[in-house]
């Protein structure tokens, strides 16, 4: 193990007393924020939607789907594009011009596509698609979560899209099997949970993959951490200190894992395992892992565990755990504690305390049989730094702490904050206010190690920088951030 200096009574030094094993295991869900905003599509009329049915099926009476499935998406596209304008020319089916060409891309969608969902699918600003049955679709665009107006035909047509969709990855979803993950093929994450578990038809959860990650400076652009705050976190990234991110679900735990990750250095060999891949490491000696649920037989399943205690024998420099929630914390803690420096991982918490007794009671329920006392050293001498990233009330993502693990009092960690986010008020548009601020600490405990790495300069001048006050904002730096960049 490697040694710690233990800190008692510093400025800013926090004795961890309550890591009592949290007593609520539901994750604890932040209120949504509800817009009663404009309607995202208006509906269409009952003639049109008439229209658009006999229009479906003179394509499915002219179409040789064996051949559409030959061609590449673009070819196809037009191919029936091309068919169901000749169908309207025809005349035998009257609709307007404005309505045709509205028409035919739902068609094309429906046939091709995923249908009433494709164009929340196309669009990029879009965070979260949930579905709660075939009437109500909810979407989360810039923090906000809005109600829209799109709605499927029935739940069987939302059902045979649910399948489409994880079929695509060897998987089911029916009575038998109600509950599923998937992919879809860029990369957005997806849940499906059919009737009779969901009761008011199927519902359908996408998480949207951004190919376009986060950067650090963006997130200091949306007001998310200050300048200084996120020098501290590239020094953090770039000097190998162990870093855990807490977070509750959705509040930026995976975008600052991926920025983190920016600054690691590119001779290192790292291996991420995830649940579904989402990291994007822009490093080129990178190794991804992904688990694997069961099939439909009950077999092949691959848990975070199998993953990272292989990962121990293909010579990593770092090990990067998506998303920590089981037994697989031992072996994270065991990696950063013997000589993966550098390793990260993100866990569901509502505070950097709790992540820590998060962790200790993964431990525990994992079956090792270790004195709290020992699991806690091992916690003390492996973790340095956890970040803690919050969704705020009025749906902005901010960092909220930056703390370190600095050592024991007798049975309890001490903690000490480098950096924290402080709310001052509420304006009237709901807005949250609040300031990031320095504790004041002049000299984090990893000070060697970035002196190791050449990077103390750079963390001092930060430090000092962050302890100017800073001054207090509403809604972010840049006060457009709400817009279409997020
Ligand atoms: N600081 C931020 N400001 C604005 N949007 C953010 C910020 N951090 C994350 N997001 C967006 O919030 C959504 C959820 O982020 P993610 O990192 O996947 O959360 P988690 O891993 O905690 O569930 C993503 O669409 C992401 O782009
Ligand atoms: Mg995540």
């Amino acid at each position: 193990m490697r040694r710690r200096r233990i800190a008692f009574g510093r400025r800013g030094v926090e004795p961890l007393e309550d890591l009592s094993p949290f007593e609520d295991e539901d994750e604890e869900a932040e209120p949504l924020v509800f817009e009663p905003a404009a309607p995202v599509e208006t509906r269409l009329s009952p003639d049109t939607k008439a229209a658009r049915g006999r229009l479906f099926e003179r394509l499915m009476e002219s179409i040789d789907l064996a051949a559409l499935s030959l061609m590449g998406e673009t070819q196809a596209r037009a191919e029936i594009a091309q068919i169901l304008r000749e169908i309207i020319d025809e005349g035998a089916i009257a609709l307007s011009t404005v309505e045709s060409a509205r028409v035919i891309k739902e068609i094309i969608d429906q046939v091709l596509g995923y249908g009433p969902l494709q164009p929340l699918l196309d669009r990029d600003d879009i965070a979260d698609i949930m579905v709660n049955g075939a009437g109500t679709v909810f979407i989360e665009v810039a923090g906000k979560v809005q109600k829209t107006d799109i709605v499927f035909d029935s739940d069987e047509q939302l059902l045979n899209i649910c399948q489409r969709i994880v079929n695509a990855v060897g998987r089911r979803v029916d009575e038998g099997s109600p509950i599923c993950d998937a992919r879809l093929p860029d990369g957005s994450r997806v849940n499906v949970i059919a009737p009779p578990l969901s009761i008011d038809g199927p519902a359908l959860t996408i998480r949207k993959f951004r190919r376009d990650k986060l950067t650090l400076d963006q997130l200091v652009g949306f007001g998310s951490i200050t300048a200084e705050g996120a020098e501290i976190l590239k020094v953090i990234g770039r000097v190998r200190c162990n870093v855990l991110v807490s977070g509750g679900t959705g509040s930026g735990k995976t975008t600052l894992l991926n920025c983190l990750t920016a600054y690691i250095d590119h001779d290192e060999r790292i291996v991420t395992c995830e649940d579904s891949a989402e990291l994007q490491l822009q490093q080129p000696h990178v190794v991804r892992l992904e688990t694997r649920p069961a099939n439909l037989e009950g077999e092949g399943l691959v848990t975070m565990r199998d993953l990272v205690k292989n990962c121990l024998r293909m010579r990593p420099e770092r090990i990067i755990v998506g998303e920590v929630r089981g037994p697989e914390a031992f072996d994270l803690l065991q990696a950063m504690n013997t000589g993966h420096d550098g390793s990260m991982g993100t866990l569901h918490a509502n505070s950097p305390r709790e992540a820590l007794s998060r962790l200790e009671s993964m431990i525990a329920m994992g079956g090792f049989q270790l004195a709290t006392k020992t699991v806690r050293e091992m916690m003390v001498s492996s973790i340095d730094v956890i970040v803690q990233a919050a969704r705020l009330r009025d749906g902005r993502r901010v960092i909220t702490q930056i703390t370190e693990v600095v050592g024991m009092e007798g049975d309890v960690i001490t903690t000490q904050d480098l950096f924290t986010y402080e709310i001052t008020g509420e304006d009237r548009e709901g807005n949250i206010r609040g300031r990031h601020r320095s504790t004041g600490v002049g000299r984090p405990a990893f000070w060697e190690r970035a002196r190791y790495y050449g990077e103390h300069d750079r963390l001092a001048e930060a430090i000092e920088r962050a302890a100017v006050d800073q001054p207090e904002r509403k809604g972010g730096y840049d006060n457009d951030f709400m817009g279409a960049e997020t």
